[in-house]
């Protein structure tokens, strides 16, 4: 039963990471060279020794991590399924951070606290949020379903749903109609006429 499980959210994941980086190609090959994908494995098994006790054990599997993807997720950190990091490197998710369902990270992505106290002090991210890469997203702030974080910003009070927060320090606009769809499509890389890179 739990082999099952673990294979199903392999097979998930990989198929996830097809879908957000058009640069994937084979499941074998992806899962040998994506550091998103070790990280978040790896984050998996430190946070069921986390949850259960082990918390020696999982904050050294955690270090391990980070020493081998440049990724570090505290095991406390409570991550939801299909959850993509693009590019790896650089990234640091907190101890008391909630992410849903379908969300994707950039490289250089802090998802930090602003107080020193052992507090909910870290950031909730929601269903389906985007986070562009360098952006910082601080304190125990909420960023709404559907929505995307630009790249670089630092953003420190919530985010509604469905909004875009750019800039230092973020401001909010809904997102328009015309980008309610996964802000990384394969589709607009793997157009029917594709553009020859080669030179
Ligand atoms: C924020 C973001 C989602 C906005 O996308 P968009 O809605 O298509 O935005 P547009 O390109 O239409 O730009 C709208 C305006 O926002 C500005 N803008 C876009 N991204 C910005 C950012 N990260 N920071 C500040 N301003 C930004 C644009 O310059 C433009 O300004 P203008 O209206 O004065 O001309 C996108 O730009 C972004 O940052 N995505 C992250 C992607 C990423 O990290 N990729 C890494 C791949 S390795």
């Amino acid at each position: 039963m739990l082999l099952l499980h673990i294979a199903r959210t392999i097979r998930e994941d990989l198929q996830n990471a097809r879908e957000h980086d058009p640069a994937a190609r084979g499941d074998i090959e992806n899962a040998i060279v994506y550091s998103g994908l070790h990280a978040i494995w790896a984050h998996r098994v430190s946070h069921w020794l986390w949850t259960r006790g082990f918390r020696g054990p999982a904050r050294i599997l955690a270090q391990a991590n980070r020493f081998f993807t440049g990724i570090e997720i505290h095991p406390g950190a409570t991550i939801g399924r299909r959850f993509f990091i693009d590019h790896g490197m650089g990234i640091v998710i907190g101890e008391t951070t909630e992410i849903g369902d379908g969300v994707m990270l950039y490289h250089g992505v802090t998802l930090g606290g602003q107080v020193l106290t052992q507090t909910k002090r870290h950031p909730t991210l929601e269903d389906n949020v985007t986070i562009g890469a360098g952006a910082k997203v601080l304190g125990p702030i909420t960023i709404g379903e559907g929505s995307a974080i630009g790249a670089n910003a630092v953003v420190t009070k919530d985010v509604p749903p469905e909004h875009i927060a750019t800039g230092i320090p973020a401001k909010n606009r809904p997102r328009r109609q015309s980008e309610r769809i996964k802000l990384v499509d394969p589709d607009y890389y793997t157009a029917s006429d594709p553009v020859d890179y080669s030179i």
